[in-house]
């Protein structure tokens, strides 16, 4: 097998808890249209937040879990909504534990997509991770925005218009690929 077949492994990660996450959706239907990639969701409901006495008292199991399965990864995708022109607090949870040892993500490619009810398909937080990442060690990739959610998701709240499944499925492709010429 080429370097070329062999399907990237990727990590899912939702920024947002609620059981209707359009950013769900999002994570499901990459999960759903990737080629290039097998995309693995990894629940996050259960991480705590991050406290430095937790820490010291050594890493909960949720987060022994996060570190064990982003660690295996060959790179890593958040899907998250804004809040507020920024980060949500789940997302900015995930990304302080990883930064923290053992620092699992060393390296680790790293991509973000945001889906919002508004035109601006989260630039602000699209922004902030790119800034916030930039001097980190991890290999930071472009970001992707869908806007407008409301025109894209079927009656079950599911992604399901055709042109943001291409946009979708080439971004998860583009993403391997820069795993792949990473690990080169
Ligand atoms: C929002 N929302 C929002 N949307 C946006 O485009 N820009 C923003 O700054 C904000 N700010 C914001 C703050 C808070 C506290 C909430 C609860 C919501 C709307 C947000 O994009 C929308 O609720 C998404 O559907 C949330 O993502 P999930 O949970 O559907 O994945």
């Amino acid at each position: 097998m080429s370097a070329q077949d062999h399907q990237v492994e990727l990590v899912a990660i939702v920024g947002s808890l609620r059981r209707a996450s359009v950013n769900a959706a999002v994570a499901r239907a990459a999960a759903g249209v990737a080629t290039a990639a097998r995309v693995t969701m990894h629940d996050i409901s259960d991480l705590p937040f991050y406290d430095g006495d937790t820490e010291a008292a050594g890493l909960p199991e949720p987060v022994e879990r996060l570190n064990r399965v982003v660690g295996a990864a060959e790179g890593l995708l958040l899907f998250s909504p804004e809040y507020n022109s920024s980060l949500p607090a789940v997302t900015k949870n995930v990304i302080d534990w990883l930064s923290r040892p053992p620092k699992v993500w060393d390296g680790l490619p790293v991509g973000l997509v945001a889906a919002t009810p508004g035109q601006r398909a989260g630039l602000g937080v699209r922004e902030h991770f790119t800034t916030m990442l930039d001097r980190r060690p991890m290999r930071v990739f472009e970001t992707l925005g869908i806007g407008s959610y409301g025109d894209k998701l079927d009656a079950d709240g599911e992604l399901t218009d055709p042109e943001t499944l291409i946009e979708l499925a080439d971004y998860v492709d583009r993403f391997a690929q820069f795993c792949r010429d990473g690990a080169e």
